[in-house]
């Protein structure tokens, strides 16, 4: 019977059009999704993966603000950053979209609509907070006042960054807008919403019951926890005039829940694929349904923790709610990565941007989807760092992987000329090394299949280490003196070996994966080629061999390390961009003892000279007279003052941190900086002059 590949719709969560991809965005979702997906195209699965830029929201139009460009301008920058950086990554998507096109507009509003006429929605009038001087309402996260809980003064419409407790704009004390920096006032306003609650039995049973076993069990835990909590109406609409327009007569100034919309998006992006790939006659333009209509087709979503609730529990109760379409088989959701032991924090700028790390190692990207594969956060937040890279590489990828690969080829050039050798009698070893091959490759595609990536990394370099072994043990160099067909044999399984090492890196090293292929001159090979029989006819002749991965040198190493601290933001107070995809939501710092703060030394001093540090945008070079001494201090101001305004400035500066070289300067210490909600930053000074040297505490 032949055996009819299953479908299968793959997502990558659409990451917010404003900033770059960092590599908490890769580990979260894309490259667990990128090797899947590769895994199922090599089984010959029929697999559309698709993602695109999310463009609406409040990221979207704070960031814009915050730049001085129109939203449209702004997610035109970030959506062609984005859309390049996993091209050249090779995160390989069949479309990269994204929602400002008509097409997803559209898409959205259908589905809007769809509901609206089943009286899906509750109409609500309440009221919200507008500001009178922008004649506009304002969404959570533009409205700050004091917390109820702490009494923090910044606290958002959403939440307290201070004390981590989530808030309605109306529990603020002395709430105030951030756009105008006016009280608002409360005023009606219109909104629909889907009333949750209507869907939690239905929720609790497809999930509760039907997912206990194969979904993760963190994204199950937290789907439990939701549906125990009880579910609320949620608003589908908001007062904003950036995003998908509500579709409905008197709604002016009204536009869809960017979590209504952008979920919406994977479809729009499915459309429009197939769409595309109908005008050069490949497929049918309406084929996009067999991807999200069809029942024998698996709908797979991958995304990072912070985004579950919408991808299990919200996104599913639309597409129910609709009754057209399927829903998600799987949610497997990542954890996330942190940076040199800290959280990632894209406000203070501690990130490893995908587009510097493809400029500054071009070529290395299978070094970095490797060190990442091997330490995604699966089942608990991981630690990238530098150092660990470095490890990683030179003694896995380089010495165990690139090792054997390469010695096996060479072996066979100077031996054989580059042809296969013939297979004789074969002893006890080379069968173990053959039974090795036949379930190495169902080993490896189990834990993928059960979004084990970690797991199926190691089974891979496994596999090399085997191959290592086998030559060890074999010791081809020594043998060929007196017994040539002893080396014909264990050359010809160490090419099995290599052939199938080319076949099973594929999803994780794709590049080195066709470099294996090339230099074994063999032509695509599927996921089942590797079965242990024999791949190679003898005699084949191999192409050229070369190294397939460089060592990490040191100085690499600390360049990086370097340029990490150099640009990270010195700010004390935290600004929150309300999207630090990776960061967790509450505080960004965790809470710490009086002896904890007491270890700090605070002191005021004046600015005695600052220059620009050369080759660095956004730095200065500072000399600060502290009373007793005259300190030079690196600080990120440069884009926020001109050297020359800030001579005689009186500054607070943490005078106890260790010094720290940057960009070759020695900085010791660090200044305090107030970082308003447009991201300028502003000296933390005290309210009269005081004789430098003074302490703060
Ligand atoms: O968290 C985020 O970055 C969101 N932009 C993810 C959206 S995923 C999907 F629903 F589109
Ligand atoms: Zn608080």
């Amino acid at each position: 019977m032949k055996n009819t590949p299953k479908r299968y719709t793959v997502t990558a969560a659409l990451p917010y059009a404003n900033g770059g991809i960092h590599l908490g965005h890769l580990a979260g979702a894309y490259l667990p999704a990128d090797i899947y997906v590769r895994y199922r195209r090599l089984k010959g699965d029929d697999v559309i993966f698709v993602c695109g830029s999310d463009e609406h929201g409040v990221p979207i139009t704070l960031g814009a603000r915050k730049e001085g460009i129109t939203p449209q301008a702004f997610v035109d920058k970030y959506h062609l950053l984005m859309k390049n950086s996993f091209e050249e990554f090779g995160i390989s998507f069949n479309i990269y979209s994204r929602t400002s096109n008509k097409i997803h507009h559209e898409t959205a509003q259908e589905f809007f609509l769809n509901l609206y006429k089943k009286n899906d929605f509750i109409e609500e009038t309440s009221l919200q907070f507008y500001d009178e001087q922008e004649k506009t309402y304002l969404a959570d996260r533009y409205i700050q006042g004091t917390c109820p809980n702490c009494s923090y003064e910044k606290a958002y419409g959403d939440q307290c960054e201070r004390c981590g407790t989530s808030l309605s704009p109306k529990d603020l004390i002395n709430p105030v807008s951030a756009l105008s920096g006016k009280s608002p006032v409360l005023k009606e306003t219109k909104h629909w919403f889907l009333p949750l609650q209507k869907y939690e039995s239905w929720l609790r049973e497809w999930i509760l019951e039907g997912h206990k076993d194969d979904w993760k069990s963190n994204v199950y835990g937290q789907c439990k926890s939701w549906l125990d909590q009880g579910l609320q109406p949620r608003a589908m609409t908001r007062d904003l005039d950036w995003g998908v327009k509500v579709p409905l007569p008197d709604s002016e100034g009204k536009v869809l829940y960017v979590w209504f919309d952008a979920p919406i998006g994977y479809i729009s992006a499915t459309k429009e694929y197939f769409e595309k790939e109908s005008k050069s006659g490949n497929r049918k333009a309406d084929d996009w349904k067999l991807y999200w209509q069809d029942k024998d087709t698996e709908l797979i979503h991958f995304i990072g923790k912070d985004n579950i609730v919408f991808h299990c529990i919200i996104f599913p109760a639309i597409l129910h709610a609709h009754g057209e379409y399927i829903l998600p088989g799987n949610v497997p959701a990542n954890e996330f990565l942190n940076l040199e032991g800290e959280k990632l924090s894209t406000s203070r700028n501690w990130a490893v941007w995908l587009h510097e790390y493809l400029a500054d190692f071009p070529g290395r990207q299978d070094e970095l989807r490797f060190v990442l594969g091997s330490i995604l956060p699966e089942a608990k937040d991981s630690d990238f760092s530098w150092r660990d890279y470095q490890a990683r590489i030179n003694n896995e990828l380089v010495a165990i992987l690139g090792n054997f690969v390469n010695r096996t080829m060479v072996l066979t050039r100077n031996y054989f000329n580059s042809k296969v050798p013939p297979r004789h009698e074969l002893n006890t070893i080379d069968l173990e090394c053959i039974q090795q091959l036949e379930t190495i490759s169902s080993k490896i595609g189990a834990c993928i299949e059960q979004f084990r990536f970690r797991d199926a990394l190691v089974e891979l370099m496994n596999l090399a280490r085997t191959g290592n072994k086998y030559l060890a043990e074999n010791e081809p160099w020594k043998v060929i003196n007196t017994d040539k067909a002893r080396v014909e044999t264990v050359l010809n399984l160490s090419l099995e070996i290599t052939a199938a090492l080319a076949v099973l890196s594929n999803p994780f090293i794709p590049g080195a994966a066709e470099n294996m292929m090339k230099m074994l001159q063999l032509d695509p090979l599927k996921w089942n080629a590797v079965t242990g029989k024999p791949i190679f006819k003898e005699g084949h002749q191999l192409g050229e061999s070369a190294l397939l991965f460089k060592k990490v040198e040191d100085a690499e190493i600390e360049k990086q390390l370097e340029k990490l601290q150099a640009t990270r933001q010195p700010v004390m107070v935290n600004a929150v961009d309300g999207n630090n995809k990776n960061e967790p939501a509450g505080n960004s710092k965790s809470e710490i003892t009086y002896d904890d703060f007491a270890k700090l030394e605070f002191r005021v001093g004046t600015i005695v000279t600052a220059e620009k540090v050369k080759k660095a945008d956004k730095l200065l070079q500072l000399k600060i007279n502290l009373g007793t001494e005259t300190r030079t201090i690196v600080s990120g101001i440069a884009e926020h003052y001109a050297p020359e305004n800030i001579i005689g400035q009186q500054v607070c500066v943490v005078a106890n941190l260790a010094p720290r070289k940057i960009k070759g300067i020695e900085s010791k210490g660090m200044i305090l900086m107030a970082e308003d909600a447009s991201g300028k930053l502003k000296f933390v000074m005290p309210s009269e002059k005081v004789d430098d040297g003074s302490s703060v505490s």
